[in-house]
């Protein structure tokens, strides 16, 4: 069965009071606050107030009247600059084309010079004058960069992930652009694959906030304003469960975990008001997402009433020929347009085939004209009919581009963004007396992996490297010692040439910042592992480091979760810092000397090893839960060689302060239908700092019609506190925030005993019991 649309909405539309809408998770709640309302409005523009009016719609359908054939695959048609190309690049005269209106949009083109001269060949050199649409992959950041999404991610900070897509929009519209594909809001359990680094990471609940933050943040108050861009909600659907985390395999799963899991990010972003999506590159049940019209059509159409259009990944129809599901390229078109596909990316398969399999009854002119439309409408809600060149505006190119606020705001979301995985001894904050700081490690001195993959304009010789940030916060207070004495190439993992030189860097040092993980190109696209440890000889390096018996703070500098047990159990302090963006160095320094307390938890979790992906915190119990006091019996769910239980839970990150928990208490013990339960907890700051908590809360559906998870994260509130201060965090609990899709596909919540638990991480209990009546 069918969930009907308003169950739909419960699902995806409907959160708890934290972390809805990105002021309320970004605000302390105090005692004597009242618990905002359960249903947040989201600020930016939604379907219903893109400000569609009569005019819209009578200039487009006289437009359309006047197009013949050729102009209107031309609308469909996307085509790349020959600037830059994830993929192959099957048309060269992409000008000409422009010129010969067979192309309507264009992507990889930016810069105002550039995108003016484009739009003239289209509106001075075309027939009906249609202007192009210029769209690239803006994705955390334009030039100022910002943290990896993944790292923004971490911060669970909406005000500031919805902060870092205004700035870039801002950016790449100055720069002529209408058009980002991002958020990228696919779910992925498997750190194997390397694009987790461009998502929100596994969760749906957390997922489904930033994902409406961003489109917020990218499309602003409206479509049209000349600071914003249309955001591509992406990649649909199911990708991110690439099987064996190999980059554009087949996904397969049931439709319960699509819906429960996968679907809702985009269901939220398209709430938000996210202008298009694009299909993804996989399959899904063995039909390819570029002519899946259960996906294109009954449930983003159909159930969800998505009225943006839809741009497939880049060649992904002609892609349909490998996958075995088209036998030439002309019956893929028709299989994607007839699905629900209205632009072909990159692919010309359209404009190549599509007047043939009209003229021979194969699509209908309806369907043709229903996707043109689709287009037309999004180029007049951006006022490119009045004026085509309104995002091309040389002032504004100069004057909005990594301004000192976009740095400063950088920088902000970067240390947000890191998370304190361990730090025995408080080794961290580095102590005034460490008058030696011995800096090593491949990612000590770099400034190209700073910004991480789909980097866009981001300039790779910019980003403040650690190096440079270290010294500088040390100023005359501390000498830091460099060396970068191992690599995190593949092929140097068995060289040991610049061991000798770190050894010597850290020898009279007082305390050692080794700076390990990843290239930036070991995540993004094409970027999959089956080994997540450190690459190269790093962990080597970071071995014999630990006989000087010096304390040994490891930085982690990577797009993914990598397995370091090792070093978890041997160094004294390990951060997370993702790829920090731009300003990396400050913002890793900023952390280090406890100038900024760390306040990021995991969106993902982390692994011990390989072998335990995919894992993830809210699995299912099975018939034979394995648990310690039950060490000793073999017939559990378990491993023979390693823990079931992660290296570093998800929602995990430490302080520099503490926090302290009291029991958690409930307003009533049970509620039917429509009512609301309040939860609450005294966070008491417990340590000698002020500090920012992401205090999480979590439930347990006990006895379902289909199993249910051993936990869910159904809110977080971010509360700051001085040492010693208290505050009442209170969170407000209905059946809409505990439904799932039921044995019978239905959508709702069912009665019976529930529990929860709030704390500081999915490690939290949930035992605090209530239930739900008819
Ligand atoms: C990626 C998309 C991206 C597109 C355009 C593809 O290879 O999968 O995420 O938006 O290229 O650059």
């Amino acid at each position: 069965m069918t969930p009907s649309r308003p169950a739909l909405r419960l699902l995806l539309g409907v959160s708890l009071i934290a972390g809805s809408a990105a002021p309320l998770a970004a605000r302390d709640v105090s005692p004597a606050a009242p618990a905002p309302a359960l249903v947040e409005t989201p600020a930016g523009p939604t379907p219903a107030s893109w400000g569609d009016t009569p005019a819209m719609r009578a200039f487009v359908d006289a437009l359309i009247a006047k197009m013949t054939l050729a102009e209107k695959i031309g609308q469909l048609t996307l085509l790349t600059s020959d600037w830059v190309s994830t993929g192959p690049t099957l048309r060269a005269g992409y000008k000409e084309d422009v010129a010969a209106g067979k192309v309507g949009s264009i992507f990889n083109a930016h810069s105002v010079a550039y995108t003016r001269e484009l739009q003239k060949l289209a509106v001075e050199g075309t027939r009906l004058k249609i202007p192009l649409l210029f769209g690239y992959d803006v994705i955390h950041g334009h030039r100022t960069m910002f943290p990896i999404s993944l790292g923004e991610a971490a911060s669970w900070d909406m005000e500031a992930i919805e902060k870092s897509a205004r700035i870039a929009a801002t950016e790449a519209a100055a720069e002529g652009l209408h058009w980002t594909y991002a958020p990228m809001v696919d779910i992925s359990r498997d750190p194997r694959w390397g694009r987790m680094s461009e998502g929100a990471g596994e969760d749906v609940y957390l997922g489904s906030r930033i994902a409406e933050a961003r489109v917020r943040g990218f499309q602003g108050k409206r479509i049209g304003d000349t600071d914003a861009v249309l955001a591509t909600v992406k990649h649909f659907a199911a990708y991110g469960a690439a099987q064996a985390g190999r980059d554009y395999s087949t996904t397969d799963m049931s439709e319960r975990e699509l819906r429960d899991t996968y679907l809702p990010p985009f269901k939220a972003a398209i709430d938000a008001g996210a202008a298009t999506i694009m299909t993804s590159f996989n399959e899904l049940d063995g039909v390819p997402a570029s002519a899946n019209s259960f996906l294109l059509t009954d449930v983003l159409r159909k159930e969800w009433g998505f009225k943006g259009f839809v741009v497939t990944d880049y060649t992904s129809i002609n892609e349909m020929i490998p996958h075995g599901y088209s036998k030439d390229e002309k019956q893929a078109g028709e299989q994607s347009i007839n699905a629900g596909v209205d632009m072909d990316m990159q692919g010309a398969v359209y404009l190549n085939h599509l007047a043939r399999s009209v003229a021979e009854g194969k699509v209908s002119m309806a369907t043709v004209d229903a996707a043109v439309r689709r287009v037309l409408d999004m180029k007049y809600r951006l006022g490119l009919f009045q004026d085509p060149y309104r995002f091309s505006d040389a002032r504004r190119e100069k004057a909005d581009v990594m301004t000192p606020a976009f740095l400063a705001a950088s920088r902000d979301v970067a240390r947000k963004s890191i998370v304190l995985l361990k730090n025995d001894g408080d080794v961290l904050p580095l102590a005034a007396s460490a008058k030696k700081i011995a800096l090593i490690g491949p990612l000590a001195d770099s400034k190209a992996d700073m910004i991480g993959s789909w980097a866009g304009q981001g300039s790779r010789e910019r980003p403040v490297s650690l190096l440079e940030g270290i010294r500088a916060r040390a100023g005359k207070n501390a000498t830091v010692s460099y060396a970068k004495g191992a690599s995190y190439q593949f092929a140097d993992a068995d060289k040991t040439d610049g061991f000798a030189e770190a050894m010597a860097a850290a020898a009279d040092a007082d305390v050692i910042v080794a700076a390990m993980g990843e290239h930036w190109d070991m995540t993004g696209e094409a970027a999959s592992r089956t080994d997540l440890n450190l690459p190269g000889n790093q962990e080597a390096l970071l071995r014999q480091l630990k006989t000087l018996g010096k304390p040994i703070v490891l930085v982690l500098l990577s797009g993914r979760p990598n397995t370091v047990s090792w070093a978890a159990d041997n160094v004294d302090a390990i951060m997370e810092a993702w790829y920090p963006g731009t300003m990396a160095g400050t913002a890793v320094a900023d952390v280090l000397f406890g100038d900024y307390n760390p306040s990021g938890k995991l969106p993902v979790t982390f692994p011990r090893s390989v072998g335990q992906v995919p894992i993830f915190y809210n699995g299912k119990n099975t018939g034979r839960p394995f648990s310690a006091d039950k060490a000793d019996q073999k017939y559990l769910s378990r491993y023979l060689d390693s823990p079931n239980t992660p290296q570093w839970v998800f929602g995990h990150g430490l302080s520099y302060t503490t926090f302290g928990y009291s029991p958690v208490t409930l307003d009533k013990a049970a509620i039917r239908p429509g009512e609301t339960l309040t939860a609450s907890v005294t966070l008491t700051n417990t340590g000698r700092r002020a500090g920012t908590e992401m205090v999480q809360l979590y439930t347990r559906d006990l006895v379902g019609s289909v199993t249910r998870p051993v936990k869910e994260l159904k809110g977080f509130q971010k509360v700051t506190l001085k040492p010693g201060e208290s505050r009442r965090v209170t969170f407000r609990i209905s059946d809409r925030d505990l439904a799932f899709h039921r044995a019978d596909m239905s959508y709702g919540a069912e009665p019976g005993d529930f529990t929860l638990g709030i704390g500081g991480s999915s490690a939290v209990e949930t035992n605090v019991r209530f239930s739900l009546g008819e």
